[in-house]
C-alpha cells in the first residue's frame, strides 16, 4: 500500500486516481488545512471505488506512527506541505515547521515502520535564477526564497539520510509549473483566496469570479515581453510519480533527483491565447509591473527522468487548456 501524504491536494488527488487506475492500493493522509474532504469524494467517483483517507498532521509523531501501525505501508509520496512562496517570506516558522519539521517526523515514523522507499515533491525552486533553460539537475542551487529553501533542505536531509542508511531508495523529483486537471473535470486546482499562480487566476477570469487577469511585466528578455515558465499538465505529473513509484519498488537503493518538466517554456501570453482558443472566452488582461522575486525565463531539462524512469510528458498546452477550462466551467466554485 502507497502512502499519499497531502494525498487531498491537488498534485496527490490526480496522483492518486493515475496509482489507482494502475492498481495499486493506497491511502491518503491529510489534514485538510489546504484541501477539502469533498475532494476526496470526488476521487472516489473517478475511480469507482472508497479510497481510504485518514486526517491528521504529519508533524504529529502520534498520528504518523498510528497510520504506519494501522496500514501495510511500503512506500511513502510525499505531497504534504506548504507551497505559496509570498506566504514564506512573511511567515517563515510555518514554512520551516510544515515543510522541514513535519518531514523529519514522517521519516522518523517511516524508520521505526522499516519503509524505506519514499518520493518526494520537490520544486523548479531550488534552482533560483538559473544561468541556462532548459535547466539539467546538475545547475546549482540558489533558491531565491523561504519555500525554496524549505525544500532544498529536505533534499539535503534526505541525501544525508541515505548516507547513513544506504538501504533507502529516494526518489527527488523537481517539478515545473503543474497545470491542468482530469479530463474528466471532478477534480483540479482550487486555491483558497484569490490565486497566485497563473493558471488558476486565468480560469477564475474565464468563469467571472475575477474581472482581470494583471500580467506580471511586460519588458523581460523574452520574445513577447512577458515571463515564460515550463507548464506540465498535472496527469504528465502523476504519470511521472507513477513512474519514480515503480522505480522506488524496485529497491534501486539510490538517490534519484530528477526534474518533472515538459522541456519547453510559454510566455504568459501564449498561455493566455491557447486558453481563450481552449474555452472561446475572452480573458481582459492588463500588463502591470513585473511581480517582485519573478525569474524571466526558465524551463527545465527533461531528459534524466526520460533515461532513468522512462517518463516523458506528453500533454500539449492546449490539452492543459481545455482541461483546466472543463474543471473550472463544470465548478466554477471549485470544491465549494
Ligand atoms: P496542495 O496545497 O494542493 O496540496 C498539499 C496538501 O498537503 C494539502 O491537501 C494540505 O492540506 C496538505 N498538508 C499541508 N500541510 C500538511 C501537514 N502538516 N500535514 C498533513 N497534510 C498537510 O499543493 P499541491 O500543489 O498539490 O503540492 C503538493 C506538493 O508539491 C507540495 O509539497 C508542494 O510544495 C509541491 N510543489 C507544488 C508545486 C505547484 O506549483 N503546485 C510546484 C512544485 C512543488
Ligand atoms: N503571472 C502573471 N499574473 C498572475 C500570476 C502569475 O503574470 O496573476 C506570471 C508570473 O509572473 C510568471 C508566470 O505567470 O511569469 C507563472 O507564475 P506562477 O505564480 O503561476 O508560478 P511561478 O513560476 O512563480 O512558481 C510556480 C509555483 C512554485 C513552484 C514553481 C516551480 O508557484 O511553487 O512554479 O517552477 F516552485
Amino acid at each position: 500500500m502507497i502512502l499519499l501524504t497531502g494525498g487531498a491536494g491537488y498534485i496527490g488527488l490526480h496522483t492518486a486516481a493515475v496509482l489507482i487506475e494502475a492498481g495499486q492500493q493506497v491511502v491518503l493522509f491529510d489534514n485538510f488545512s489546504n484541501s477539502k474532504p469533498l475532494a476526496v469524494k470526488r476521487l472516489e467517483a473517478i475511480v469507482g471505488r472508497a479510497v481510504p483517507c485518514v486526517e491528521g498532521d504529519v508533524r504529529s509523531r502520534a498520528d504518523m506512527d498510528g497510520l504506519f501501525d494501522q496500514h501495510p505501508v511500503n512506500a511513502v509520496i510525499h505531497f504534504a506541505g506548504l507551497k505559496a512562496v509570498g506566504e514564506s517570506a512573511n511567515q517563515p516558522l510555518r514554512y520551516y515547521d510544515n515543510n522541514v519539521a513535519g518531514t523529519l517526523v514522517l521519516l522518523a515514523a517511516m524508520q521505526r515502520a522499516e519503509v524505506r522507499r519514499f518520493v518526494f515533491s520537490s520544486s523548479a525552486c531550488v534552482y533560483g535564477e538559473p544561468d541556462v533553460s532548459p535547466i539539467p539537475e546538475s545547475a546549482a542551487l540558489r533558491p531565491a526564497n523561504t519555500y525554496g529553501r524549505t525544500k532544498l533542505m529536505v533534499e539535503e536531509i534526505l541525501r544525508d539520510l541515505h548516507v547513513a542508511a544506504p538501504g533507502w531508495s529516494i526518489a527527488l523529483l523537481r517539478y515545473f509549473n503543474p497545470v491542468g486537471a482530469h479530463p474528466g473535470g471532478q477534480i483540479g486546482e482550487d486555491p483558497n483566496g484569490i490565486p497566485n499562480n497563473l493558471m488558476p487566476f486565468v480560469t477564475q477570469v474565464a468563469v467571472g469570479r475575477l474581472p482581470e487577469l494583471q500580467v506580471f511585466g511586460g519588458d523581460y528578455p523574452t520574445p513577447d515581453g512577458s515571463g515564460v515558465r515550463d507548464y506540465i499538465h498535472v496527469m504528465d505529473l502523476a504519470e511521472g510519480h507513477r513512474a519514480a513509484l515503480d522505480w522506488a519498488l524496485r529497491d534501486p537503493q539510490e538517490v534519484l533527483t530528477a526534474n518533472l518538466g515538459t522541456g519547453r517554456g510559454y510566455s504568459v501570453l501564449e498561455l493566455v491565447r491557447a486558453f481563450e482558443k481552449a474555452s472561446g472566452k475572452p480573458i481582459p488582461h492588463r500588463i502591470v509591473a513585473r511581480r517582485a522575486g519573478d525569474v524571466p525565463a526558465y524551463w527545465g531539462d527533461p531528459s534524466l527522468a526520460r533515461q532513468r524512469l522512462g517518463w516523458t510528458a506528453r500533454r500539449t498546452l492546449d490539452d492543459i487548456c481545455r482541461d483546466a477550462w472543463n474543471w473550472q466551467r463544470r465548478n466554477p466554485q471549485g470544491f465549494a
